[in-house]
């Protein structure tokens, strides 16, 4: 069942099918540790958890990731008796990796955390890379910590339960996978719409892998974020400067797919990326039902603004991880992994990309 598991960090299960395994994957990876659940209350209700622990429960939603979030659970596992023979087990989307998992990696100064992701999110992107984290009131995950998992446990049938909306959120990570690090992967994707959007199982399953292996191979080459990780980044520094201009009435995905488009768009007006790679990309978040243009009610000047203050980027410039083709990042090494741009070639691309 071991789809991933190379020096570095954890393995990771996929099959559709596996949540009855996991007591048995929890002793393996586990052993005679005392175990509590940290799911949100959705996800409790709506997902048979097979262990017959303590559950602890937050309300579902990014509200919930902040530090009162933390005390409570924190609290909650002092109340339990909870020693340095102690492990978490969270159940759920990427809020519930992001807060159990710093929930582990602070509880007595760090207990062992198994991830099981429940949302496709979580499945292809949060679980992998060992980052948790809690929002506080000036930012997203301002305050955190890294904390690999022992094992990442992934059951592709539990997204049956997932949310319209949450699904097509995911597929947005995974284009980004495809578009940037993998093309023949890209391809895949493109042939099997129909079955993506149905769900199947095996399907999932496959595309799942797919992701999970790219990430962790960005990941394993560069875990503290000074190189190569920055590609995961793509269509995001767009999408962060939208998702706070319209109060994140955006979804992070839809936001994600709209950045990967402008940026692919940008790209092509610099001269580096491949033509038609922008239609390619838009083409196919079209298909899983994902936004390509910026909302008219968008304000350019306020856009801009926001993408020169992300911490991401040095000194007011802005910074981008572009793609020469689809498959293939345009940075390396010696180029540096992202470009800059200027802020005329942003304007006038995002204009150009301006919905009705
Ligand atoms: N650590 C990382 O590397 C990393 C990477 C990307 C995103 N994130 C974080 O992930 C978070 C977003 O994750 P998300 O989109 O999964 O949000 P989420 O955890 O809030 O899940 C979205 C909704 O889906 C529900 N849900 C989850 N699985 C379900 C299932 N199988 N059936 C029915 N309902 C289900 C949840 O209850 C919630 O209401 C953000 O906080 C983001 O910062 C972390
Ligand atoms: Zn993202």
């Amino acid at each position: 069942v071991t789809l991933h598991h190379s020096s570095g960090h954890a393995p990771v299960y996929v099959e559709a099918g596996l949540l009855p395994r996991l007591p048995a994957l929890a002793a393996h990876h586990l052993p005679r540790r005392k175990l509590a659940v940290i799911a949100d209350d959705r996800v409790a209700r709506v997902i048979t958890i097979p262990l017959d622990v303590p559950i602890l429960t937050f309300p579902a939603g990014e509200a919930s990731k902040n530090r009162a979030t933390w005390s409570q659970l924190t609290d909650q596992l002092i109340a339990l008796g909870f020693g340095r023979d102690s492990a978490i087990v969270a159940i759920g989307g990427g809020v519930t990796g992001d807060l159990a998992g710093f929930v582990a990696a602070t509880y007595l100064r760090g207990v062992p955390v198994l991830q099981v992701p429940t949302s496709l999110l979580a499945m292809i992107d949060a679980s992998v890379g060992g980052k948790t984290a809690v929002d506080t009131a000036s930012g997203k995950n301002m305050v955190g910590a890294y904390h690999q998992p022992v094992a990442v446990v992934i059951d592709p049938l539990l997204l049956q339960s997932l949310s319209e909306a949450d699904f097509r959120s995911g597929l947005a990570e995974a284009v980004k996978h495809g578009a940037l690090l993998d093309g023949a992967h890209f391809s895949w994707l493109s042939s099997l719409v129909p079955p993506i959007l149905a769900r199947d199982p095996k399907t999932m399953e496959a595309l799942i892998r797919r992701s999970v292996a790219l990430k962790a191979a960005i990941v394993e080459r560069d875990e503290t974020e000074t190189g190569c990780r920055v590609l995961l980044n793509a269509g995001h520094t767009i999408a962060h400067a939208l998702e706070a201009v319209t109060d994140y009435t955006l979804s992070h995905g839809e936001a994600v797919s709209i950045g990967l488009v402008v940026e692919t768009a940008l790209g092509e007006r610099l001269g580096i990326t491949t033509r038609q790679s922008a239609t390619l990309v838009g083409d196919l978040l079209k298909q899983f039902g994902l936004p390509t243009t910026i909302p008219r009610s968008v304000s350019m000047d306020r856009l801009i603004e926001l993408m020169r203050s992300d911490k991401k980027n040095r000194a007011g410039a802005v910074r981008v991880a572009l793609m020469a083709r689809i498959g293939e990042p345009a940075g390396n090494d010696e180029r540096g992994w992202t470009t800059e741009v200027g802020e005329r070639d942003l304007r006038a691309t995002a204009e150009a990309y301006r919905g009705t």
